[in-house]
């Protein structure tokens, strides 16, 4: 019998990131994808944000960046700071980190890749 591919995150419509109990006010966490993605899980002030943990500049995790605003981030590599609003980098605009569109649904959070928004 042939193995049956393991689904990417790119595949898969919406990922089960978390329950929204699990994820507080002023709290993080990291969902780990089938594919072996890790994508950062925010709960800023009760708004919830999700992104690729891999800064744009040199791949650093930005899983323990500091909050330096409501919604900045910053990187703990090299320290740029990304608005999470819109992904893109304070200083240089052109520089952005994927944002997966963030669903609550049930009292569960789902991811749902950009790529996949046509799915
Ligand atoms: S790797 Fe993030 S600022 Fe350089």
């Amino acid at each position: 019998m042939p193995l049956l591919p393991t689904p990417s995150l790119a595949d898969t419509a919406l990922l089960a990131a978390s329950a929204v109990q699990d994820l507080l006010p002023s709290t993080r966490k990291l969902v780990f994808a089938p594919d072996g993605e890790t994508v950062l899980l925010l709960n800023m002030e009760g708004e919830l944000y999700a992104m690729e943990n891999s800064c744009p500049d040199a791949g650093a995790s930005i899983a323990c960046g500091s909050c330096c605003d409501q919604h900045v981030l910053s990187c703990p590599a090299h320290g740029l700071k990304f608005d999470i609003r819109n992904s893109q980098c304070t200083a240089s605009p052109q520089l952005q980190i994927k944002l997966y569109e963030v669903l609550v649904l049930e009292g569960k959070i789902w991811l749902r890749n950009p790529k996949a928004r046509s799915l």
